[in-house]
């Protein structure tokens, strides 16, 4: 019947039209790993997700930043715990600059400890005249390209659980455990501003931290003393994608009775599944986890009204970030239509920039890149736009690795095309390394620092 609403259940997604989604040959076997899934301890609880809501919703009223921030995919391959930790590493450093220049709190979440199933745009991959399925992503089958490694194997989604479990439970212990200490953050942002040829650039902010921790520690405000300033909170994400993987973790919570899918804190809908009477919306519609979408160029304003309407009758503030990613030169035109049907229809949301998903070119070298300087002109692009529009730019979802990969052009030690073949290690898109992302931070640091200073004015004009 038009208009009524099937009710939700974890598996009601199973009826909708699901694209991107892998076949599997064995059924009986894709049934024996959904059934060891479900037989795993969740991952995360639902009152850690219901924290992260509440994180977002001081983001939605303009008093947080978002960082979100990880591989595009995470694989089996890289799977070390000094990887995690790099990661990890930087984004804290990422976070401590961007607190600063805000003024406000920076909501930390990895893409990370669950990043592994990949949407694609052609099912198969052709080489010389060979053609086999695509890569679907480490829990669904291998990169290499030979047929047996392409075959998609169930058998992969509990392998996957379990490095999501220990890369977790790594990073509980770093945030938790003394590794996220403020002044050893700072101290590692000094170290790599030592070797930076932008070091100039980003002195003075560098500087002001310091001073302001010297203050802190002045007036007997330290990690020693604080025990704030030794720990941090920090949340993981991925997209949604594998709804088999993410059904089996799904769990109702024995406080509220409310469902929540129990393999992240945070899950979103990407730009390719979003579609109307799409399978992956209505399972998203049925957890309590707060929810990211994928906002790209084809998206309608009226359609996505309908979406939130969906995912957040409700209209509970941090439920729901929409995460632009439009391409440095189509982003002024596309994202202020939604912004206005957004605001016009009082949905409470976090604005999100995604600077990767619309800048990837092909170099000369044949290597898949994303230019820096791209990057950060749609950063730069979606801040003007918010400006303009008199909503929060409430924040920003990068790929990105604690290593030192050449995999995006640019930055303070350009890379270049010849070099990208030197360190390209990704088992997807291309991601910022270590020192292109701390530089990232810096660089929108001076424009929170000028979205602090205009709210700053703003509420002495009002106290006047
Ligand atoms: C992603 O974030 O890895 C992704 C596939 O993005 P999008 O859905 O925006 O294309
Ligand atoms: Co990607």
């Amino acid at each position: 019947m038009p208009g009524v609403k099937q009710e939700w259940t974890p598996e009601s997604w199973r009826d909708r039209e699901a694209r991107h989604l892998p076949e599997y040959e064995d059924a009986a076997a894709l049934a024996q790993a959904e059934q060891t899934l479900r037989s795993y301890p969740p991952l995360v609880f639902a009152g850690e997700a219901r924290a992260l809501k509440a994180d977002l919703a001081e983001v939605a009223a303009g008093d947080a930043f978002l960082l979100q921030g990880g591989d595009c995919a995470e694989s089996f391959a890289e799977f070390h715990p000094n990887n995690i930790r790099d990661t990890f590493r930087v984004i804290l450093q990422m976070a401590v600059v961007l607190t600063f220049a805000g003024k406000m709190p920076v909501v930390k979440v990895g893409r990370m400890a669950g990043q592994f199933a990949k949407p694609r745009s052609s099912a198969t991959e052709t080489i010389g005249d060979v053609t086999l399925p695509s890569y679907f992503g480490d829990n669904v089958n291998g990169i290499e390209f030979t047929p047996e490694t392409r075959r998609n194997d169930p058998e992969r989604m509990v392998r996957a659980y379990s490095q999501a479990a220990a890369t977790l439970n790594l990073l509980r212990a770093f945030a938790g455990g003394g590794y996220a200490n403020l002044r050893q953050v700072h101290q590692w942002t000094l170290d790599f501003m030592g070797r930076s040829p932008w070091a100039e650039r980003f002195a003075q902010t560098a500087d002001r931290i310091g001073e302001a921790l010297d203050f802190m520690e002045a007036c007997g405000v330290d990690p020693a003393t604080v025990p704030q300033l030794q720990g941090t909170s920090f949340y993981t994400s991925h997209e949604a994608l594998l709804l088999p993987y993410e059904q089996a973790l799904t769990r109702q919570d024995s406080l509220t009775g409310d469902w929540y899918d129990t393999s992240a804190h945070m899950v979103w809908i990407g730009d390719r599944t979003r579609f109307e009477g799409s399978a992956h919306v209505e399972f998203a519609r049925g957890i309590g986890n707060p929810l990211g979408v994928k906002c790209g160029p084809s998206l309608a304003p009226d359609v996505l009204l309908k979406l939130l309407d969906e995912l957040n009758p409700a209209r509970e503030p941090g439920r729901i970030t929409l995460i632009s990613r439009f391409g440095h030169d189509k982003v002024e035109q596309g994202l202020p239509p939604l912004v206005r049907a957004v605001t016009r229809e009082g949905h409470p949301v976090v604005w999100s920039c995604d600077p990767m998903h619309g800048n990837v070119v092909k170099s000369d070298s044949g290597f898949k890149t994303r230019p820096f300087d791209r990057i950060l002109s749609e950063v730069r692009s979606v801040f003007a736009v918010h400006r303009a529009e008199g909503t929060h730019a409430g924040g920003i979802h990068i790929e990105m690795t604690g290593q030192d990969v050449t995999e995006c052009t640019g930055g303070a030690v350009a890379i270049t095309d010849e070099r990208l073949g030197d360190r390209y290690h990704t088992h997807c898109d291309p991601r910022l390394n270590n020192a292109q992302s701390l530089e990232l931070a810096f660089l929108i640091a001076d424009m929170l620092a000028g979205e602090a200073e205009q709210k700053g004015g703003q509420r002495q004009a009002d106290a006047a």
